[in-house]
């Protein structure tokens, strides 16, 4: 059973944090007390430096109550176990996402056998959104506003002008 001060992690490299992540976070937060979102420091980030990604995910969830956003760096377990996090949180939208989770979860579990993982399926109409095609449709000058949470369209463009 929970108690008061359960908390999972949510982590990613959010490169940048679309809707699809803050739909995500909302819902799991809605079963946990308290959700700490972790940003990958290395990984596959290719746009947006670790700092500025985590501005970015401390704006979209301003208003949400029980959401910390930290940068992280080496292994996942040890923030788990650093946190003493009950669970870690992660997004699935389709069968290519499932392989990568597969993987991770075999991973993560060799590399301590008491973490354990939370999967939500992306909603359907929120399924196709993912950092890769935000990131492309960034470098093109389109629009923003029905892929990333409202402030963070702004702030994208601003750093990145349309040519
Ligand atoms: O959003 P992503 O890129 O799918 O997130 C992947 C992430 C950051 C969760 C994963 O790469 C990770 O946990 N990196 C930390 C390093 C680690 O623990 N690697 C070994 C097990 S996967």
């Amino acid at each position: 059973m929970n108690d008061a001060t359960t908390c999972v992690v949510y982590p990613g490299s959010f490169d940048p944090f679309t809707i699809g992540h803050l739909d995500i976070l909302r819902r799991a937060r809605a079963l946990f007390p308290r959700l700490v979102v972790l940003v990958a420091a290395d990984g596959k980030a290719q746009l947006l430096s670790a700092q500025r990604r985590v501005e970015l995910i401390r704006m979209a969830t301003a208003d949400k109550d029980g959401v910390d956003v930290r940068g992280f760096d080496g292994l996942l377990v040890d923030a788990v176990a650093g946190l003493k996090a009950a669970a870690v949180v992660r997004g699935i939208r389709c069968a290519g996402d499932y392989e990568h989770e597969w993987g991770m979860a075999g991973v993560n579990a060799l590399l301590d056998q008491d973490i354990e993982f939370v999967y939500l399926l992306a909603r359907p109409e929120l399924a196709a959104v993912s950092s890769t095609l935000v990131r492309d449709v960034l470098r093109h000058g389109g629009r923003l506003d029905r892929l990333v949470p409202a402030p963070l369209a702004a702030e994208l463009r601003r750093d990145f002008p349309a040519e």
